[in-house]
Parts: structure tokens; C-alpha cells; sequence
């Protein structure tokens, strides 16, 4: 039986995008969108894009596409801007990253070159080592909150975009906790009048956005809207927020092997991880306080999925351990080893080992693209734009923000579960519970 369809206006005109950051992630996603525009690439990793969606009984066969499911917005609406603290336009910087090569970059270079960074928000301080020299100047971070507000304007009236998304591909800031000054949106104004070092950058740019009633969407483990202050905001403005932080590479791994283990009750004695990477992200995770942030992100995944206090004997005090090291001769293609420690029937051992030798921004910058796009959904949804928090998009993140009483959800499996129920929420379809006794009466 269908239920009420929830209202969501269509998608018309251009959606603009802003990146808080233009670095590997950020320009192998403009470069993918812009060669799949012109029939040299397939969106291989979009959940949106190749995706489909099973609806009703499995002896109905229908299954249509994500895309053509719910209303999203079509590749060829969007325009892209953004900022960083160096000056390259994307196609230099795109060079830089060295995640393409060089035949598909100057497929797209027209394009590319036409995506030049406005100058960043940035301090020295929230991430120790970058010196960027394009980066805007304020008496307050109220003035530099302004000052992204009057950039976002100015970029959707000369792009003509009908709506707006923007995402922080920024680098990973330095580890903070919530303190006073996030509590609440009139404590956070206070604070950015008197330029509080407990607003990092990245909170200037979310800030921006949900005052202007923009979503906004969070690639790095920052604190950034995992605060009071900007989810109040969020939910007032009615501007969606979801993060943190890509799931990609050997947190995957980790949230597909993870439940399969806890599902067939094999216990864990240890998971140790250590990744080699090159680029500037492993550059700027070197530093420990920045390090700090992305571990916490990476740790908790295990404690989550395999739930220690409810099989204590399975899962109480596995060793955990999570290394990244930062070697550039590997650039972006990031090697990642896992070292499993398992044990099984009469509590004998056995060792899993993976070596995922992976390209992150590959792998990223399809997240990228979904997150946008689901994210433009729910700013067109009523239903959805109000509730802040948009949790059902877990499926993409390390480390899922969701309501203050709850857990977040790791399991890869139950995240997309959540996902697609909610799509089939949004449609009036059934959702789906894989119970199926009915085929057998
Ligand atoms: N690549 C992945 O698979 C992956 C996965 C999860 C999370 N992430 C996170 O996504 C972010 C981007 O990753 P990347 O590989 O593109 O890194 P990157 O270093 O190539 O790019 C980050 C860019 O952000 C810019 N930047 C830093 N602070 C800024 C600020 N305040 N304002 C504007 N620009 C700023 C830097 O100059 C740089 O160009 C990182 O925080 C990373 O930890 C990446």
C-alpha cells in the first residue's frame, strides 16, 4: 500500500556549488563531473548517479534508478566556485593534487582554469602546516563571516544559480572540543564579534552559509557545525547540515568487514591500521593536533559497530590502533594496511591482512557529488529542511552527526538501508524490511 508522497519542489534552474577548499578532493570531483558532462568519464562510485532503488515485492521487479526516483538536480545545472587559501585556479591546483593525469586534466583544462579560489578564511593556528598567503582580512570573525556572505551572494547572482550547496574540503583543522562560546547562536555571535579563538574557520564559512539559509555539508572530522550554536541555526534558517568526514579508504574497509565478523559472532582481539599517503592532506595530518581530530574520527568506528558491552566476551578490550604517516612519494594513491587479530569456534585464532593500495579523491569525490545533490533535495523538501541533522546521509561519513541522545550508526549496511528508506519515505513508497514470510503463504 503507498502512503502521502512528501511534498519536494523540482529542481529548476542551476544549483551552485561552493567548496571550502579546492585541493585534490574538491578539483577531481569538478574534473569528474565536467568530463562526465562531455561523455569521457562514467560516474563509477555515485550512488545517484548509477544506484537504483527496489520498490514494493521482490516479484514486482521494479527497481528504478535513484536518480530518476527522486527529483534531483541534473549534472549539467551545475555551477562550481569556492575558496582557498593559495590562488591556483582548479586546473593548477587539480596538477598539484597529481590524482589525474595529465590526458584527463587538459580534456577538461577550459574548464578548470575558469574555477578560480576567492580568497580563504584561514589562521595559522587551526591547521600548522599551511601558509597560505590568499586568505581574507577582518577587525572580527564577524567581519570575515560577512565578508563570505557578500562572496556567496556575489557568486549566485553572477552564476544565475536558483540554490545554493556548500561543502568543507577544506584540510583538517586541529582538534577542539565543544566550550561555552558554541553553546548557543547568541554565545557564537557574541564570539565572533569579539573574535573568540573557540570559532575555527571552518565555522566562519558554516555560519555564512546557514545565515544565508544555505546547506552546508562537512568533508573534514572539524568540530565545525557539531555544535549547538550552528545546529539551532540550521534548524531556524531551515538549511540542512550533515558530516563529518568522508568515509573513504580504510574506514570503508573497515565498516563492510566490521558487522560481517559481528554477524557470523567472531570475536576481535586487535585491529591495527597504518596508512602511507603524500599529499597535502597527509602533509597537514602529520601534525599531531590535526592527526588528533582525524583519529578520533577513525577510532570510533569499531566501538559502534561491534557494541563490546552487549557481547563483552567478543568485543571487550580489542586493541585499536590507527596510524597515518605521511610519505610523499606516494602522493595521493594512499596505501592502507590492516593487521586483524580474529578468533572463532573453541576460541582459536585467525588473522585477517589487507593492503588497500587506494586513490582517496577517487574514492571521495563521488561522496562529494552525492552529498550535494541529496543535500539540494532536502533544502527543496519541507519536511526534511527543517530538521537539521540530516542523518540518513551517515552512509557517507566516518563519523555521522546525529541528535544529541542518540548513537551514530557505522554499519555500512544499515546506513544505506536508512538511506534508501528514506528516499522510499520521500516517495509514499513501502520501505522495506526484507521480512518476506508472505512469499511463502
Ligand atoms: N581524500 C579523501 O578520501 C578524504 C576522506 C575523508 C576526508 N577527507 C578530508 O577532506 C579534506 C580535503 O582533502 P584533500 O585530499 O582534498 O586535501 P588537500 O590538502 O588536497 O586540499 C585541502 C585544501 O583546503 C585548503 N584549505 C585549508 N584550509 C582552508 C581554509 N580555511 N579555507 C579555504 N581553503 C582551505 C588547502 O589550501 C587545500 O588546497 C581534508 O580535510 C581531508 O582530511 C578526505
Amino acid at each position: 500500500m503507498r502512503k502521502k508522497t512528501v511534498e519536494i519542489a523540482q529542481p529548476k534552474g542551476k544549483l551552485g556549488i561552493m567548496t571550502c577548499g579546492m585541493g585534490a578532493v574538491a578539483t577531481t570531483f569538478f574534473a569528474g563531473v565536467e568530463s562526465i558532462r562531455r561523455n569521457l568519464a562514467s560516474p563509477f562510485g555515485s550512488l545517484t548517479q548509477m544506484g537504483t532503488i527496489r520498490l514494493g515485492k521482490r516479484t514486482d521487479r521494479k527497481a528504478p534508478m535513484i536518480k530518476d526516483f527522486v527529483p534531483l538536480a541534473g549534472l549539467d545545472d551545475l555551477v562550481f566556485g569556492g575558496w582557498d587559501i593559495f590562488p591556483d585556479n582548479s586546473y593548477q591546483a587539480a596538477t598539484n593534487a597529481g590524482v589525474l593525469n595529465s590526458k584527463d586534466l587538459d580534456a577538461v583544462r577550459d574548464f578548470l582554469e575558469e574555477i578560480r579560489p576567492l580568497p580563504g578564511v584561514f589562521q595559522r593556528k587551526y591547521v600548522k602546516r599551511l601558509n597560505g598567503s590568499h586568505v581574507k582580512r577582518g577587525k572580527t570573525k564577524m567581519d570575515l563571516a560577512k565578508q563570505v556572505m557578500e562572496d556567496i551572494q556575489a557568486f549566485q547572482a553572477n552564476s544565475g544559480a536558483e540554490r545554493m550547496v556548500i561543502i568543507w574540503c577544506g584540510s583538517t583543522e586541529i582538534f577542539m572540543k565543544p566550550g561555552p562560546v558554541h553553546q548557543s547562536l547568541a554565545a557564537f555571535e557574541k564570539g565572533l564579534r569579539s573574535s573568540d579563538p573557540g570559532i575555527a574557520p571552518s565555522m566562519i564559512y558554516a555560519y555564512a552559509a546557514l545565515k544565508l539559509g544555505i546547506p552546508f555539508a562537512n568533508g573534514a572530522p572539524n568540530l565545525t557545525t557539531d555544535i549547538p550554536a550552528l545546529q539551532q541555526l540550521s534548524i531556524e534558517n531551515r538549511a540542512p547540515i550533515c558530516g563529518k568526514d568522508f568515509k573513504t579508504g580504510q574506514t570503508l574497509m573497515k565498516t563492510i568487514i566490521a558487522p560481517g565478523l559481528k554477524a557470523r559472532m567472531i570475536g576481535l582481539k586487535g585491529w591495527f591500521s597504518t596508512n602511507i599517503l603524500g599529499n597535502r592532506d597527509g602533509e597537514v595530518l602529520d601534525d599531531p593536533m590535526s592527526f588528533r581530530t582525524k583519529e578520533e574520527s577513525k577510532l570510533s568506528v569499531l566501538e559502534y559497530i561491534l557494541q563490546p558491552d552487549v557481547y563483552p566476551e567478543l568485543y571487550k578490550d580489542f586493541y585499536h590502533k590507527v596510524r597515518i604517516n605521511y610519505y610523499p612519494p606516494s602522493g595521493d594513491n594512499k596505501e592502507g594496511w590492516d593487521n586483524i587479530d580474529i578468533f572463532g569456534w573453541m576460541g582459536y585464532p585467525m588473522q585477517i591482512k589487507i593492503d588497500f593500495l587506494c586513490r582517496d579523491s577517487i574514492l571521495a569525490a563521488p561522496i562529494v557529488l552525492d552529498l550535494i545533490l541529496f543535500m539540494d533535495l532536502v533544502q527543496r523538501c519541507p519536511e526534511m529542511a527543517g530538521k537539521g541533522i540530516q542523518e540518513w546521509l551517515s552512509f557517507y561519513f566516518k563519523s555521522p552527526m546525529c541528535a544529541p541522545n542518540l548513537y551514530p550508526e557505522h554499519d555500512l549496511f544499515i546506513q544505506l538501508m536508512k538511506l534508501k528508506n528514506t528516499l522510499r519515505h520521500l516517495r509514499g513508497e513501502q520501505l522495506i524490511t526484507h521480512l518476506g514470510l508472505e512469499y511463502y503463504d
